[in-house]
């Protein structure tokens, strides 16, 4: 089953077309990156009319690249959220015209839980496993039994991590995305430098909270002015969120006793993130999977491939329904606290 895949929740306009759910056909990833770069962040109303504009050639040429035409597609998967509402609706209302004019059937895919299913399409994974996603709008840890059967342990209560590396980037005006950009620096720079400590949940909860870290970035940048060190301090701000992550991460592994460890979203590119789990991973004889940065950030063959499950349950989206702004439950459990 040829699926097209679309994905328009923030700031990349995506098109990919995938195979069974596992061999990808095209992959095409238009980033916004520089429409917002001047605000230091993604601008909403910007980011829809750049998905207008663009949309439609990056499905055809999703559709070209792939060497098929747009009759030989078996089905559409588009984002049908989280994200932003009016990204989400150039989506979707472009995904069900389609749908519509060439009479094939759609599915709507949740965004979270397909950065999980990412690298299904590059690796064999061995279940369960525990799942991390942290990109710029979201940080949690699921329990994966195997395909759409996620259960979610944990989240962050306010910030994601990506959130807080881009704001602090932009304030130090170093540029953006700032994630990127301050993994390429701290890499000259010593993590013991400016002192970090992770964040204690009061009503002892592994779920994450990333504020008092931003607080705290934000009061040594106040205190030091022009003596700070900018190597040195975001190695250190770098570093206590990728410990923050991995040290719940990992108490989660020694919980659940998974076979694998899954890591998913934009923050996964994060250089210092991927060498902690590496080694944390291979001193626990656990099995581990980095997709390639591709597959990290947002795309749509993510959406192509679990849109191909959601064909297979028969889960498809009704013409009436509408997009979803925050997490929806559908195809996720939550642990009862
Ligand atoms: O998954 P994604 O493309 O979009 C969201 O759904 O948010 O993630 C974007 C986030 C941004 O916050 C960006 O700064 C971060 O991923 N990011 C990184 C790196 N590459 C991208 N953060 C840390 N290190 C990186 N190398
Ligand atoms: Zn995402």
């Amino acid at each position: 089953m040829k699926i097209l895949g679309i994905e328009t929740s923030c700031d990349e306009t995506a098109a990919a077309i995938v195979e069974d759910g596992k061999h990808i056909l095209s992959n095409i990833v238009y980033s916004q990156e520089k429409v917002h770069s001047d605000f230091g962040g993604v601008v909403p109303e910007l980011a829809s009319r750049e998905h207008v504009k663009r949309i439609d050639s990056i499905v055809r040429k999703a559709v070209l690249s792939s060497g098929l035409t747009y009759k030989s597609i078996d089905g559409i998967a588009v984002t049908q959220g989280p994200g932003l509402i009016g990204s989400l609706l150039v989506g979707i209302s472009f995904a069900k015209a389609l749908s519509l004019s060439l009479s094939k059937p759609i599915v709507g895919v949740n965004h979270i839980l397909a950065h999980l299913y990412a690298p299904e399409l590059e690796f064999s994974i061995k279940y369960p496993a525990l799942g991390l996603i942290v990109s710029g709008g979201h940080t949690s840890i699921y329990y994966v039994e195997g395909v759409m059967k996620y259960t979610r342990l944990a989240r962050t209560r306010d910030d994601a991590a990506g959130e807080i590396l881009d704001k602090i980037a932009k304030y130090l005006s170093l540029g953006y995305p700032g994630g990127p950009i301050i993994d390429k620096i701290a890499k000259n720079g010593d993590p013991t430098r400016y002192k970090f400590t992770i964040p204690k949940m009061s009503d002892h909860s592994k779920d994450f909270s990333f504020s008092g870290i931003k607080s705290a970035a934000l009061r040594i940048i106040r205190r030091e002015g022009k003596d700070l060190n900018i190597p040195d301090f975001v190695a250190s701000f770098q570093n206590i969120i990728v410990e923050y992550l991995v040290s719940n991460l990992f108490s989660f592994a020694e919980e659940y006793k998974p076979k694998s460890i899954i890591l998913a979203g934009g923050v996964s590119r994060n250089s210092q993130l991927r060498k902690a789990i590496e080694e944390k991973a291979k001193k626990r004889g656990l099995k581990y999977y980095l997709p390639s940065p591709l597959l990290c950030t947002d795309n749509a063959a993510m959406i192509g491939g679990m849109g191909y499950h959601y064909f297979q349950n028969n889960d498809f989206l009704s013409f009436d329904y509408p997009p979803f702004s925050r997490f929806e439950p559908k195809g996720f459990r939550q642990k009862r606290q």
